[in-house]
Order: C-alpha cells, then structure tokens, then sequence
C-alpha cells in the first residue's frame, strides 16, 4: 500500500464554478441527432420525434448548455435549410463527415428540444463556408422579439417568443485543414471580429466565443491565439479549447496520465489569454470555453457508405480506464474554474458520447457517465485549493505524474464538501490521508467509487457492467479522513453538515 497527504481549508478558494462547466454537445453527425435525439420511429418518441428515454438520462446529467449544430459540420452549414416545413427541406451533400444531410431536424426543433431537455442553447454559425451576414441573420432570426423578416419567419415557424440564446461560437476549428473554408489566424481573426460586431449590434446581451487553435499539438497552437486574439479581442468573451485523449498505442499507465497535459494545455491557454490581454494594457479579460472535451479513439477507422444518413461513426464504446481519464479531465476543469467558464463534455448520444442507444431499441450508459454525473451533480460551489503529497511515476511522454489526483468543491451555503480523487497506480491501493483543516461539524455522508475492473471492462447494451460501488462511509479522526483508494480507481467522497 502508499500513502498520500490531502490537505483541505474552506478558505483556500480557487473560485466559484460556473454551471456551464457541465456543458454537452450535439452535433450533426452519425446518430447524434438522428437516431439518438431525434427519432420519429422510436417507441419513446414524442409528438416531435424527440426520444424521451434519451431526455431523460441528459436530465439526470443535468447538463446547463449543449453547443450545436457542430463540430466541423456548422463550417457548411446553412441554417436555413433546416427551417419551415419538413417537406420542403433539402437533403444535402455534408462534406464534413461525407454523409447525407436531411434537415429534418433543425434550429427550432434544437429550440425545442433544449426546453424539453431542461437545457439551453450554445450556438456556433458558419464562418467557413459563410460569413457575418449569415451570422447576424441567424442572431436576429433566434433572438429579436419580432416585427423584422426574420423575427416573424421565426413566428411563423412556430415560436411567438423569441429563443434568446446568449452564448454563441464563432465557426469551429477554423485553423485545421480538415475544416471547410480554414483560415489563417489573421484571416480568421478579422472574419471573427467582424462577425461577433454585427451579431453584438443585432443583440447586445450575447456572448461570443473565438475558436482557439484546434489542439494543443498543432503548430499553430499559441499563435494562433494570441494573433487572432489581438484583432478580435474586444468584441469577443471567451476563447475556446479542444481536447481529446487517446490510447490508441495501448500504454495505460501513460493514457492514465494524460490528464497532466489537459492541466497544462489549459495553462497554456491561460498564459495566451493574459500575454494579448497584457499587451493592449486592457482592464477585459477574457476566459476560457472548453468546448470540446473526451476521450477519443476507439471508433478511428470506422468503415460506413459515404453519402448515408446517419451512419454509425465516431461510436466509441468506451471502457473503464477511459472514465477514470475522464475523471482526472473533470478535475483539471474544476482545478481552473477562476477561467474555465464552459466546458462541454463532447458529445451528448452516440457519438463518443456518455449515453448510447439502439436503433429501435434502448438507451444506455456508457463508462464515462459516471465521473460526469458526480460531478454535476455535487461540484457545484467553491472549487478549493487542495496540496495533495502523492508518489510520483515516469512513462514514455511524462515525468513527474501525480499518482493520485483530485479536486474538491465546497458548496455556496458552506454546508457540502465533495472530494474526488483518482488513484493512477494501476498496482497499488493508496490511503489518501486527507486533513480537513476547518471543517468542524461536517460527517461523510457518501463514499462512491468505480474500482475493481479491468482496465478495458465496458457497458453494453445488454449488460452496464462498469457502475459505481457503494463504499464504507470512512470516519472522521480528529481533522484527518483516511480513503483506501483501490489501484485504478476513480473516487467520490461526500461530507456534509446538514442534518439529513
Ligand atoms: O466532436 C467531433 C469533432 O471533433 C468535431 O466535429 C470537431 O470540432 C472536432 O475535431
């Protein structure tokens, strides 16, 4: 067994977490929308072919915002196509991911489903094979009360109220060659600033999102950023990060340790953001949108007919030793909650997504549901500071990786403490000996874990093998709470001071 050292204080706050960190994502691609939200034919539709047995698993998620309509699909995009009557919408060649787009589902049926789903709206235009105009009129069609074109185009296809989306994303990935129209960074960030200028003029009270380079490791990483920041900078709110892991070469200890590069690929960010806010001595700072996020790996190389609709692609079944990854990704996201601001789990049904479903069939949950669902449900408040003393261990790509890795949030009221902690070790149980400097008063009052599997276990439809266990509420000794955390496990621990 190893020991490692926690130390908690309610006063040692990074910063309030904002809900939107527990974002999705939906975009049109494979069964994401049709088949997983959206399914006419399905026993669990509704009156709008809406699946409710879906709804009901995002509701347990509780998940504030879903950016849509993508993803690399919004880069060729035309929103109109996808309003007014279903008959009249035409089927289209999408270029993104070489399928067959239907519009059967567009803007006001995503309004819709939003409502239903107990969600709301992030949504991204085209700025690849589009532009402002296009943008500015998606603003007014969703937003103006009424009394223009397109505020009353939007009446008579349904919706006497206006949508009033308040936070929307400027194209998607738009240094990466594989997006429609990409760009260069001073390109892009002309387009962006004057996009987000004139949707900022048709309404005032939204908020825009620049991309930021689309990964960590591409060589326009940093500059990128920090160029198009310095054109766009003061008509937009937050700039967006992208990030997938994968262990596509099969070397767990490594593939656990990948949360390491999420910590530093948002400081990274961190940095950029504050050299272009530095260097025009501006009192705005602008924060994070970590608008896509997850594991990524097992579906590569899928083979599907080109020109389909709905094709099964990008359906990872994911395993145990992928929540666990997803865990210490949550925690990186909780640790930077002073400037991650939204981030969105990517995606939402299907498409390397928590919740699964059968054509005709079931829904269900994946591995990674659970680290999600935990922490949506409980770190919400006051992320805190917390010095964990952990054995360290090398692999190939890093040094230095913390064997145990956590976060803690404490609730607005004072009143909750929630700790998560991962044990990387993939031999070694280790006590994680945790002070609770000023916690008086508090008792454990849920002890969850996902422990005991093996590192490539999954969910299917037929058998949710990889659920959380219910552990032996540990006591409280004086300030010190001892949690024997399994080798490979992922771990939440609730104190409280309520009564019940
Ligand atoms: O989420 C799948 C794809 O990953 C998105 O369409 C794109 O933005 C990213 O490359």
């Amino acid at each position: 067994m190893k020991f490692a050292k926690l130390t908690l204080a309610s006063d040692y706050k990074i910063g309030l977490t904002d809900k939107r960190i527990y974002g999705s994502f939906a975009e049109h691609l494979g069964r994401c929308i049709y088949g997983g939200i959206y399914d006419p034919t399905h026993p669990e539709a509704d009156e709008n072919g809406f699946r409710e047995d879906v709804i009901k698993l995002i509701k347990e998620l509780d998940v504030p915002v879903i950016r849509y309509p993508g993803g690399n699909f919004v880069s060729g995009y035309n929103w109109e196509d996808g309003i007014g009557p279903k008959e009249n919408r035409p089927k289209r060649l999408e270029l993104a991911w070489g399928t067959l787009e239907t519009n059967e589902f567009g803007t006001d049926e995503f309004m819709a489903w939003c409502k239903k789903a107990g969600t709301s709206p992030m949504m991204a235009v085209n700025l690849g094979t589009r532009g402002p105009d296009e943008a500015r009129q998606l603003v007014e069609y969703c937003n103006h009360p009424g009394g223009t074109y397109l505020s009353d185009l939007r009446k008579k296809c349904g919706s006497e109220l206006p949508y009033d989306v308040k936070l929307w994303c400027l194209g998607n990935e738009m240094d990466g060659p594989w997006q429609m129209g990409s760009k260069t960074a001073v390109e892009y960030g002309r387009i962006a600033y004057e996009t987000s200028k004139i949707m900022k003029w048709t309404d005032p009270s939204i908020e825009t999102v620049l991309c930021g380079s689309s990964g960590w490791h591409m060589k326009t990483f940093g500059e990128w950023e920090t160029t198009a920041l310095d054109i766009a900078y003061d008509q937009v709110d937050y700039v967006s990060m992208h990030q997938y892991h994968s262990n596509a070469d099969d070397y767990l200890e490594n593939f656990l340790a990948k949360g390491v590069e999420t910590d530093k690929f948002i400081e990274s960010v961190i940095a950029a953001l504050d050299y272009a806010q530095g260097k025009r001595h501006s009192k705005k700072r602008i924060d994070i949108s970590f608008d896509e996020w997850n594991v990524w790996y097992h579906s590569n190389g899928t083979k599907f007919e080109k020109w389909s609709k709905a094709p099964h692609i990008l359906e990872d079944i994911y395993n145990f030793a992928d929540a666990l990854v997803v865990g210490t990704m949550i925690n990186s996201i909780l640790r930077h909650c002073d400037r991650v601001k939204i981030a969105c789990l990517a995606q939402i049904v299907n498409v390397i997504a928590p919740i699964m479903t059968e054509d005709g069939g079931k829904a269900w949950k994946q591995t990674i549901y659970y680290p999600f669902y935990y922490a949506s449900k409980y770190a919400r408040g006051y992320s805190l500071l917390g010095l964990c003393d952990t054995s360290k261990y090398d692999t190939k790509w890093y040094s230095d990786v913390p064997h145990v890795d956590t976060s803690a949030v404490l609730s607005e009221d004072g009143e909750d403490l929630v700790i998560f902690a991962i044990n990387r070790d993939v031999d070694d149980t280790i006590m994680l000996e945790t002070k609770l400097c000023d916690f008086e008063g508090f008792r454990p009052v849920e002890y969850v874990a996902l422990e005991g599997y093996a590192a490539d276990d999954i969910n299917t439809k037929d058998s949710e093998k990889v659920v959380p266990v219910n552990k032996a509420l540990p006591v409280i000794d004086g300030k010190m709470l001892n949690l024997p955390m399994k080798p490979m496990s992922w771990n939440m621990v609730r104190l409280s001071k309520k009564e019940n």
